[in-house]
């Protein structure tokens, strides 16, 4: 059955392949962005991709005023919050900044779904919510560890959903703790486009392929892993949009809520990382040891059964894939703004 769904932050990396496959999967879905970290001509390229007209709202989550107007307008049956600030070294900085949009938006954002009486949400968390897990394969059950103040809002966001839900069993919730984003759209037209240098591996690997930045500094090669490298999940970001879809299906059909990591269950090294988008961009790729990044994470790799169990969630691309896709959305220079 088709849904109304309010997509906040859909004009951002995991947001827009979410949109396509909400679309894809027959949903009238209308997007809301304040376009703080992400292009306005991405609305043309969801046009492109699923020859439908695109429903694209320039607004903020903390304004209430806007979201209501917005319930009132569309009946929304469910929200998909994507929405907030995630910069883990700008969290550190600008504290604040962080939890007004990552805590004060999403109470903004659930007084207007109570207001309206849409109270089904999926929620954007973030494998950083267990900070040094105990153990790898990680799973649900782990405790929350933040690490700083990103990790803090994304904990403060799941635990004020947890007491939403039990204040009124009318509330559906779906908890997705992603793993380690990563490629593009195989259109090519939308992808992961950071403005600043990229903080992350992928995006940064991608930039040296492309030679705008010269080499790429591997943060340590003493960790306690195979090579030395640091080691994480990474999942194709078509295959988490696909997840979306799954918890949305699972809120409307079971009412329960549910918390799940979204990740393959296998772990790269930095080193794999970087002999895989090698030969997908075929071209040299140089790189040199460096020291450890502070407040790094040896070993991030999802427990994946939860979702499996519960949502029906298989991963059905890999690392090669993504780093294929993730090579021709960069180069695809004409897609760009
Ligand atoms: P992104 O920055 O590409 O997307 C976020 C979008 O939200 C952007 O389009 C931005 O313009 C918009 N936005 C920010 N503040 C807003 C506000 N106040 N009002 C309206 N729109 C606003 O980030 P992403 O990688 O697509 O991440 C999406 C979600 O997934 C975030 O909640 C993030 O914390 C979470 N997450 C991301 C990763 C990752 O590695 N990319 C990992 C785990 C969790
Ligand atoms: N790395 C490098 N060189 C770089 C960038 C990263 O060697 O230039 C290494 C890191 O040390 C790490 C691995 O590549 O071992 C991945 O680093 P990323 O920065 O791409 O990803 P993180 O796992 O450190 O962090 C990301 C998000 C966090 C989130 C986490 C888990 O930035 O917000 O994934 O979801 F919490």
């Amino acid at each position: 059955m088709p849904k109304r769904i309010l997509l906040t932050g859909g004009a951002g990396y995991i947001g827009s392949h979410t949109y396509v496959a909400l679309v894809e999967a027959g949903h009238e879905v209308v997007i809301l962005d304040n376009f703080v970290n992400a292009h306005r001509s991405v609305g043309g390229r969801l046009e492109r991709i699923t020859g439908k007209p695109v429903t694209l709202v320039e607004g903020d989550i903390r304004n209430a005023v806007t979201l209501a107007t917005l319930f009132a307008e569309h009946a929304f049956d469910a929200v998909v919050h994507f929405a907030a600030l995630k910069a883990v070294g700008e969290s550190m900085a600008r504290p604040l900044d962080y939890f007004d949009v990552n805590v004060g938006g999403l109470t903004t954002l659930l007084r207007a779904m109570e207001a309206a009486g849409c109270r089904r949400i999926v929620f954007s968390s973030s494998a950083t919510v267990y900070g040094v897990p105990d153990e790898a394969p990680t799973p649900e059950t782990a405790e929350f560890r933040a690490m700083n103040p990103y990790g803090q809002t994304k904990i403060l966001g799941e635990q004020m959903l947890d007491w939403l839900g039990q204040s009124n069993p009318d509330w559906a919730i779906g908890i997705l703790r992603y793993f380690n984003p990563a490629g593009a759209h195989g259109s090519a037209l939308i992808g992961e486009d950071p403005r600043d240098i990229p903080n992350n591996l992928m995006p940064f690997v991608a930039k040296v392929a492309l030679g705008e930045l010269e080499r790429i500094s591997v943060f340590g090669d003493d960790y306690d892993t195979p090579d030395g490298t640091g080691v994480r999940d990474y999942i194709h970001v078509e295959d988490l949009a696909r997840g979306h879809v799954l918890s949305l299906d699972r809120l409307f059909e079971s009412g329960d809520s549910h918390c799940v990591n979204l990740g393959t269950g296998r772990g790269y090294s930095v080193l794999e990382v970087i002999a895989a988008y090698k030969r997908a961009c075929n071209r040299d790729l140089p790189h040199t040891i460096a020291e450890r990044r502070a407040g790094d994470v040896p070993v991030y790799v999802a427990s994946a059964e939860k979702a499996e169990e519960i949502l029906g969630f298989r991963t059905e691309k890999g690392l090669d894939e993504m780093c294929a896709s993730s090579w021709k959305w960069v180069s695809n220079t004409g897609a760009h703004e």
